[in-house]
């Protein structure tokens, strides 16, 4: 058991955001898990972007997917209640497109969830679709924006495109952010060596980013508050190494698509690796 944010979860093993949906087709494994990030939310439903939506690199894959998903009004009405009946702490990954989407989406999900993971990887429309996570005054704006309308959780989840998440996470929880998530996908893009057309441009995930994200988890771990490492976990050796870059806790993503099961094993394997050490030490 650990305790982050005043509550207690049941382990440090957490499922990241969009690869998993609601959690509600693998039950098993959502109620294994000490949470799950659900897949962003936005303020209205959006049929996501046509395909090709993933493909497969050398070292991890290339989303596009768009942010496919029912909007805040259907799923409160439809998934949520579904989506409370799982064992695991829910954190509703929150999307927008303006910090009035942010706040809107915040109230209508009211305190009905464990907590909330604020997406600040989309672009802001307003600034000409700059990423709100890329200019620390704007990613400070929609963080003070939802901790003044809600008392659950916060956590800030943060992009590592072109910019310094030490500088983007500290402005954050000077705005009220209780913790940070990273990291979201690296930008990447992948072309047709034959024709030269470009076959996808979107966010690269898998084992090609983890040092990276080991990196940017350290780089924030000095901020003080609770981090949970994102970025190419598949084994329990990645877990730890996460935990010794500064993660309190970590969240699994595109190994689901191979293992969806995989979360379940790692959590075992977990318990026997501090089981071990436990009894060295005596
Ligand atoms: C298909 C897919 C969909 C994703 N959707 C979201 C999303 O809706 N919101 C979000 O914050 N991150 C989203 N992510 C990013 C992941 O939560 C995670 O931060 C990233 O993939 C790095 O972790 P990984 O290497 O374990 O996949 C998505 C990733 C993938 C592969």
């Amino acid at each position: 058991m650990i305790k982050l944010f005043g509550i207690p979860f049941k382990n440090p093993i957490f499922i990241a955001s969009g690869v998993f949906g609601f959690g509600l087709d693998f039950k098993e494994v959502s109620n294994k898990v000490g949470a799950l990030f659900t897949k962003g939310i936005t303020l209205k439903p959006r049929p996501g972007n046509p395909p090709p939506r993933i493909v497969e690199t050398a070292a991890g894959l290339i989303n596009w997917v768009g942010l496919e998903n029912p909007g805040v009004d259907i799923f409160c009405r439809d998934i949520l209640p579904k989506v409370k009946k799982l064992k695991c702490r829910v954190f509703v990954n929150v999307a927008g497109f303006s910090i009035n989407d942010f706040e809107k989406i915040v109230e209508k999900l009211a305190d009905r969830i464990d907590g909330l993971e604020i997406n600040v990887s989309c672009p802001n429309v307003k600034e000409g679709g700059v990423l709100f996570g890329q200019d620390p005054k704007i990613a400070a704006q929609v963080t003070g924006a939802v901790r003044k309308r809600t008392r659950l959780p916060v956590i800030v989840k943060l992009t590592p495109n072109f910019c310094d998440p030490l500088l983007i996470g500290k402005a954050c929880i000077d705005a009220g952010a209780d913790g940070l998530s990273l990291i979201n996908t690296v930008f990447g893009q992948a072309y047709n060596a034959h024709t030269g057309e470009r076959i996808i441009s979107g966010g690269l995930s898998g084992p090609a980013i983890k040092p990276f994200a080991l990196f940017c988890v350290n780089r924030v771990s000095v901020l003080g508050v609770p981090v949970i490492g994102i970025g190419g976990i598949e084994t329990v050796a990645d877990v730890r190494e996460f935990l010794s870059a500064g993660a309190s806790a970590v969240a699994i993503g595109s190994a689901l698509l191979r293992d969806p099961y995989l979360p379940i094993r790692i959590i075992r394997e977990l318990k026997v690796v501090s089981n071990i050490s436990k009894n060295e030490k005596l």
